[in-house]
């Protein structure tokens, strides 16, 4: 018997982890940053294969690791996690700088980042991890803490998409009776707040294939408030 809401006690950050060069760049939100070995250092980074940065870490064997800090914003959550470089350029009117290898490193929301060169790629299923010896690292803010994939879900109420690692499918999951007042729920793509109590009907309670009346996001891309 499997009781997916042990896997909830398994601890992470969260990260954007990018590629590319200055000429096109491409990242995604990653909670399954990792270092899995400390001399050399190197680490790992676990990136789904329809993922587009997938095939920008392979042909370019680079990637950054932008570290999150703790209140960083929903948006660039919602871009970076929910919206694929196949659709949109993820990077245009960011805060950028280019690493040793070139590779793009995202500044917004920072507060440190990691470059490594991929020297290693295990296909895991699903997903590629990507095994990069690091090449580059500093601190751009020692103030703040970082983000949490635990803050994330229980403070921000954040939940994962389908393509990261640590999706549970909510059928999996044991249900648990909760008194519950009317909530709010917001796009974390593009801001928008479904009321319960304006609209008349529980967030839960909208079909499966319901979808952001404003930019077409995903059920599973709200977030409660
Ligand atoms: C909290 C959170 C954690 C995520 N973790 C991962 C991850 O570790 N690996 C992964 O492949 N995708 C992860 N994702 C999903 C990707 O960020 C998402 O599929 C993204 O849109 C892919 O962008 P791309 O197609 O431009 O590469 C995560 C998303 C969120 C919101």
């Amino acid at each position: 018997m499997i009781n997916f809401e042990a896997l909830f006690k398994i601890s992470y950050g969260l990260y954007i982890v990018s590629s590319g060069s200055s000429e096109y760049g491409n990242g995604f939100i990653s909670n399954t940053v990792f270092q899995v070995t400390s001399d050399p250092p190197r680490f790992a980074s676990c990136c789904n294969k329809d993922n587009h940065t997938a095939g920008v870490i392979r042909s370019s064997g680079h990637f950054s690791v932008s570290v999150l800090h703790c209140d960083t914003a929903a948006g660039i959550i919602g871009t970076f996690g929910y919206k694929s470089g196949k659709d949109i350029n993820k990077m245009e009117g960011l805060d950028l700088k280019y690493g040793e290898t070139g590779v793009p490193v995202v500044l917004n929301e920072a507060i440190a980042f990691l470059e490594c060169r991929v020297v290693e790629t295990y296909d895991v299923g699903t997903h590629l991890m990507f095994i990069g010896e690091l090449v580059h690292a500093d601190v751009l803010d020692d103030g703040k803490e970082p983000l949490t994939y635990l803050h994330y879900r229980q403070v921000k109420k954040g939940v994962a998409p389908k393509n990261a690692p640590t999706y549970v499918d909510k059928s999996k999951l044991v249900k648990k009776k909760v008194e519950e007042e009317f909530a709010r729920y917001e796009c974390a793509a593009c801001g928008y707040i479904y009321d319960e109590e304006k609209e008349g009907k529980r967030f839960e309670d909208l079909p499966d294939d319901w979808v952001c009346p404003v930019c077409g996001s995903e059920k599973d891309d709200f977030y409660k408030l």
